[in-house]
């Protein structure tokens, strides 16, 4: 049994959002090709996971840093913190991962910053060796679908791209080597053609929806 966790940001709901609907396209190519696959589902807008406050910066600090254990925190940092390690030992038990994201300001919605903030753990999901930092999350896939109102490929707006490059930087520094990126863009360009824009997305996304399931059933 293979597992995928399907993580999105978008705020707008499926009927409103060409990238959830890309998504949901891509779930079901996904379960087309491997039947035998868990799939959970976090919709970061109406999920509650911690954030990088005071707390949590401080508690970090002093168990990496300081070498603090748990009980030598405070209340909230130790709940906070505790809370981040749980949220990153979930994350952990995938063998893959679906993000699902507009560009929002050539970025993704902050909620998915915020949520990859909490999978950084020194000694759970990447370590520092002599040769530098090495991700422990290795034999896993990840996949970003990111739906776009400008467009980027081929034109010189391409390098203000940094949502899909910050999420693959992150990824890959904990281990997840294999990412894959899906674009659907220049939606708000002309709305006449969001569906033709949509239809490609859709194609796409089966497209790869099955080169992933097959790589998936390998690992
Ligand atoms: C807050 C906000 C910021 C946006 N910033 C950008 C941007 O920087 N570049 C861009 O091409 N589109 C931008 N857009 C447009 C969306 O990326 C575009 O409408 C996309 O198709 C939305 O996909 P969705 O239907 O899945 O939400 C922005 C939209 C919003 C709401």
């Amino acid at each position: 049994m293979k597992k995928l966790l399907y993580v999105t940001a978008n705020p707008k709901g499926i009927e409103k959002s060409k990238g959830l609907k890309i998504g949901e396209a891509f779930l079901e190519a996904v379960q087309e090709e491997c039947k035998n696959i868990e799939i959970n589902r976090i919709d970061l807008f109406n999920y509650e996971f911690p954030q990088m406050d005071a707390d949590l910066v401080s508690a970090r600090g002093k168990l990496a840093g300081y070498g603090y254990s748990l009980d030598q925190l405070s209340t909230p940092e130790r709940e906070k913190i505790s809370k981040m390690h749980a949220l990153a030992n979930e994350f952990i038990t995938y063998d893959s991962y679906v993000f699902v994201s507009p560009m929002w300001n050539f970025n993704s919605p902050a909620v998915l910053k915020a949520y990859i903030d909490n999978l950084f753990i020194s000694g759970k999901t990447f370590v520092h060796t002599a040769n530098g930092p090495k991700g422990l999350l290795t034999d896993k896939k990840a996949i970003h679908i990111q739906t776009r109102g400008g467009k980027y490929i081929g034109t010189p707006m391409q390098e203000l791209e940094s949502g899909d490059r910050y999420l693959k930087i992150a990824l890959c520094f904990l281990g997840i080597k294999v990412y894959d990126t899906v674009v659907a863009e220049g939606f708000d360009l002309n709305p006449l053609k969001t569906p033709e824009i949509l239809k490609q997305g859709i194609i796409n996304a089966r497209i790869a929806a099955k080169q992933f399931a097959n790589e998936l059933i390998q690992i």
